[in-house]
């Protein structure tokens, strides 16, 4: 079929999405100006900011393919003081952000749980409520997302990583932590709890088929999220994953997978928030760039305090972590304008999709 007739179409099969992934040449190109068009009818230019605080790299749990998981012994443990934590959103507050991600590896004892709660309400105090904050700390009770919502977090970010559930456990040790139907029931509960939802996949893993991106995207359009955190596989060498590193797509292939999957998703879903992300700056000096042209609208510039950043790689050549903030700012701007986008200051930039959704 011709590529402008699938394009065009209302509703996408899996097959309709497999040809798309698997676009070359002239085809591809119309796939990305389609995407492009539509995200600038849909959601406008605009790029909204959130500055990304990682706020503590221990983690209870032990995925194969992160470098941060509780196997990894390389590595220095760190959690930000709450003075740092709130520094740096102070500094998010000042230079005009209009929002927040808490990112962490994923804990629940009390005393974390208490500490994030803490921290919610403080920084709603320091920005007079104008701050919107995002939390990215994986599964939790029923009680944990009330009281976090509670607290002051209005979104929150949980990637279901693959949608397949013969691949998820290839990804994750078979244990109760580890458990494809629990992270299922974690995006749920955070439906219900009120926050904005937002889930993801990573693209180009090992045992990763064409087939099983299509499902992803079909998945994610099934559970209706607000936002879209989605983007590379990338190796890290301190992981059991590492092994199968030669028989992955070579990473400017893995690139274009991924720009091919934000470009469908905008197509499917062409009011969602999704971010730009760094991987995507791993695999190509212009990802960023590229994916906000073709369809993304948010990056989340890195508040981390520059000590702290060797010590927060999830996944091998992570970049900007030897920079500082206000640097990467500039330089943002520039870039965000080559990608013919205006950054949104001082602006919440909650997705088209959930404000639709607040309407009915
Ligand atoms: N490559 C790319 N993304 C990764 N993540 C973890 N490890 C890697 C890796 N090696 C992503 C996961 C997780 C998010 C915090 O980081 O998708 O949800
Ligand atoms: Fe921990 Fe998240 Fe890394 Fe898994 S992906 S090991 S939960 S930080």
């Amino acid at each position: 079929m011709e590529i402008d007739s699938i394009l065009n179409k209302k509703i996408f099969s899996r097959s309709d999405l497999v040809d798309l992934l698997q676009s070359e040449g002239q085809a591809k190109e119309a796939l990305f100006n389609f995407s492009s068009k539509l995200k600038n009818e849909t959601v406008g230019n605009s790029v909204y900011l959130r500055g990304l605080i990682e706020y503590s790299n221990i983690c209870s749990k032990n995925c194969f393919y992160c470098g941060v998981r509780r196997g990894n012994k390389s590595i220095e443990r760190y959690s930000l003081s709450n003075a740092e934590v709130l520094d740096a959103a102070r500094y998010a507050f000042q230079n005009n952000f209009g929002s927040l991600v808490i990112q962490a590896g994923e804990r629940s004892d009390r005393n974390f749980v208490h500490t994030i709660s803490e921290l919610l309400k403080e920084i709603q105090k320091l920005s007079n409520g104008q701050l919107r904050v995002t939390l990215s700390l994986g599964e939790q009770t029923e009680d944990t997302f009330k009281l976090w919502r509670e607290s002051g977090a209005h979104r929150y970010l949980l990637r279901i990583e693959t949608s397949n559930r013969e691949l998820y456990a290839k990804l994750h040790p078979n244990d109760r932590i580890h458990n494809y139907d629990e992270r299922l029931k974690s995006l749920d509960l955070l439906r219900k709890t009120g926050y904005q939802l937002g889930t993801g996949v990573m693209v180009g893993l090992p045992f990763q088929t064409v087939g099983i991106l299509a499902e992803d995207l079909l998945f994610i359009k099934s559970l209706d999220v607000d936002m879209v955190g989605m983007g590379p596989y990338v190796e890290h060498e301190l992981t059991p994953l590492y092994k199968y590193k030669d028989e992955l797509l070579p990473k400017a292939d893995r690139f274009e997978l991924s720009m091919k999957m934000i470009a469908l998703l905008r197509i499917l879903m062409p009011d969602i928030n999704m971010v730009a992300t760094t991987a995507m700056q791993t695999l190509h000096p212009q990802g960023r760039e590229i994916a906000l042209r073709i369809g993304a609208n948010v990056v989340m510039p890195n508040l981390t305090p520059l000590k702290y950043r060797e010590d927060y790689q999830l996944y091998a050549d992570k970049p900007n972590i030897h920079e500082d903030t206000e640097e990467s700012l500039q330089e943002l701007e520039l870039k965000c304008a080559e990608a013919g986008c205006v950054i949104a200051y001082n602006q919440w930039g909650d997705s088209k999709h959930y404000s639709s959704r607040q309407k009915y």
